[in-house]
């Protein structure tokens, strides 16, 4: 009897205590080697472990942080970094509908196809690494940056009322959702193809090795639906300083992994 009773404990005190450092049951919870494991989620990592059980801890922990053990769209909160270039915005972290950044200035027409908006800090590391392109004889244009939440509101209706709201979730994103309206963000193209082959340019395979010098990421990388929540799209580049997209690029994270990571404090 004795016996069982201390079973109970040790069961309730992994999923309770969890990871404390001063406990020895450490080794018996796979989940709290990791910085970023948050105890109160602890039974969600269990459930996406045992549904995805090729996925290493490292992976469960980082993708139930995001959200993704959970529909796009549940359980949404206000993301809390604005005005910062590491603000996260994905299908689970979201803008209030009158949030507009602050410092949007508008990009050199040379390097857009007409009023484009970016933060300065990332208009600024556009418009060089742009430069820097031109003179190596590449063409990268600006063709949408800033949107605010009323812009993006009609366009995700629009593409709901032509595509209907599953088609639409997959490449549009809700208003309030979308990372446009961070500031942060650019679409381009080359200025000759149509942006949805931009990845079949030889501007994108020069963005592919040389974007991350300038604190541009591939948003939404092929291979990473999953985690992005979004199709692929070679055209979408978001500003998160050298830094991060340096650390990203050597650890091959999406940024809603790295977020989870390093900056979910
Ligand atoms: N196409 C991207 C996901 C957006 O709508 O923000
Ligand atoms: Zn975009």
């Amino acid at each position: 009897m004795k016996k069982y009773f201390l079973i109970l404990i040790i069961i309730f005190m992994i999923v309770t205590v969890g990871c404390s450092k001063n406990s020895n049951l450490e080794n018996k919870n796979p989940f709290c080697e990791f910085s970023y494991y948050k105890k109160e989620l602890l039974q969600r990592y269990i459930n996406y472990k045992a549904k995805n059980s090729s996925l290493s801890e490292e992976d469960v922990v980082t993708q139930v942080n995001i959200g993704l053990d959970q529909p796009h769209y549940t359980n949404t909160k206000r993301t809390p970094f604005l005005n910062k270039i590491y603000i996260l915005s994905n299908k689970y972290f979201y803008m209030d509908s009158d949030y507009v950044p602050d410092d949007l200035e508008q990009i050199n027409s040379l390097y857009s196809n007409g009023n484009r908006l970016l933060v300065h800090e990332a208009r600024i590391q556009f418009e060089q690494m742009a430069k820097d392109a031109k003179n190596q004889g590449y063409t990268i244009r600006a063709m949408s940056g800033y949107r605010s939440y009323q812009y993006q509101e009609n366009l995700y209706n629009r593409y709901v009322t032509e595509d209907g709201v599953t088609s639409a979730d997959t490449y549009s994103a809700r208003p309030g959702f979308s990372e446009h309206q961070t500031g942060l963000v650019v679409d381009i193209d080359n200025n000759s193809s149509i942006y949805t082959s931009f990845g079949d340019t030889k501007e994108f395979q020069w963005m592919m090795d040389n974007a991350y010098k300038y604190g541009f990421i591939l948003r939404y990388p092929k291979g990473k639906e999953t985690i992005t929540g979004y199709t692929y799209e070679a055209w979408h580049y978001r500003y998160v300083g050298k830094e991060i997209a340096g650390q990203m690029r050597k650890e091959n994270l999406t940024f809603d992994e790295y977020y989870m990571r390093y900056l979910d404090i």
